[in-house]
């Protein structure tokens, strides 16, 4: 039997390390080779459409981008009130009614003032398209990529439904929560943590994925983003640690380029040396505690000049292996 395989990939970390950006180059990288994903945004920034140069996403899903070999990237705008008329509509039958209690203002008092309950309708909201299937019984998305809220609010993000579940004891909406609950705790689910090769972006993907894992939740791959090259080889680095990297050497470089070797000259370029082997330690550091969490590790690269969308393709590249992975 094939293994199960994610289906719903959950992209979270600390803000501002590029959650966004990864979780746009993943739902690229899974739609290789004639997939179709969908990437779910939810916090209402219009990120994804910005990063695919598109007009701003909705609650309906709409192709934004083509991936090699026959892809589809579909992008959709997560809304908690268009989520919670869906949701009255499958439990109640409610059709136009809901409208007439969005119109009352109900919609809006359920969304924004119970506890817990938007999160519900978009975890409910992934969870349906994810399990969403055509009229053949195909699944219509290969893959769902969530655009997730960040680390420290992530666990509680997904383990709403667990209280839901426990607050409706029984009933449709009882049994709705325990399915999505389910669905979130299993192997389809993977929640894969962003990070950089820095010290708080590192220990906030620690404490999540301690978190996660003790609620039960998959932790999929680490991702470390922007990651720079090494500018020395390995040998001249650990010289640079030492401070013994030969000034002669040095001084014959600047020479060589035309540029007069001068003591102060030489002095600035071993100090530069020095800082970047002292970086090139801390992150070996950090990569170490990476490895800890025992979860596969991707690493993409530092683009210089920003995420242009041949940046974004370019990232995907790096992401070919996850779905193999986790
Ligand atoms: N690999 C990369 N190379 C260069 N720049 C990057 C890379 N990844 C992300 N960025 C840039 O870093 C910034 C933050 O990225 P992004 O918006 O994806 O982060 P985020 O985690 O979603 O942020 P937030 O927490 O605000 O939602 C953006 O300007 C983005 O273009
Ligand atoms: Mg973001």
């Amino acid at each position: 039997m094939a293994p199960v395989r994610a289906r719903l990939h959950v992209v979270s970390g600390k803000g501002g390390t590029g959650k966004t950006t990864v979780a746009a180059a993943l739902a690229i990288a899974l739609a290789t080779k004639g997939h179709r994903t969908l990437l779910c945004e939810v916090e209402g920034r219009q990120g994804i459409a910005q990063l695919f140069d598109v007009p701003p996403l909705s609650y309906k899903e709409r192709k934004i981008a083509i991936a090699p070999g026959r892809g589809e990237v579909f992008g959709l705008a997560m809304d908690a009130e268009e989520a919670l008329l869906e949701y009255l509509d499958l439990f109640y039958k409610l059709g136009r009614a809901g409208r007439t209690l969005d119109r009352i203002g109900a919609i809006d008092f359920a969304t924004t003032v119970a506890p817990g309950m938007r999160d519900v309708l978009l975890t409910g909201k992934a969870y349906e398209a994810t399990r969403r299937r055509d009229k053949k019984r195909q699944y219509v998305y290969d893959a769902v990529v969530l655009d997730a809220p960040p680390t420290g609010r992530i666990s509680r993000f997904l383990n709403v439904n667990t209280e839901v579940a426990g607050l409706a004891r029984m009933g449709p909406i009882h049994r709705h929560a325990v399915s999505i609950t389910r669905f979130l705790k299993s192997p389809s689910t993977a929640v894969h943590l962003v990070t950089l090769l820095e010290e708080m972006p590192v220990q906030e993907a620690a404490d999540a994925h301690a978190e996660l894992t003790a609620n039960g939740l998959h932790v999929g791959a680490v991702l470390v983003n922007k990651v720079r090259e090494a500018l020395l080889p390995a040998k001249e680095i650990k010289q640079a640690t030492a401070g013994k990297l030969d000034r002669k050497t040095i001084a014959a470089g600047l020479t060589a380029a035309g540029l007069e070797p001068v003591d102060a000259f030489v002095g600035a370029l071993l100090l530069e040396a020095s800082d970047h082997a002292q970086r090139i330690a801390l992150e070996q550091a950090e990569r170490k505690a990476l490895v800890e969490f025992g979860r596969p590790i991707f690493e993409l690269p530092l683009l210089t000049d920003g995420v242009d969308l041949g940046g974004l393709y370019a990232l995907a590249g790096h992401l070919g292996g996850v779905a193999d992975a986790v």
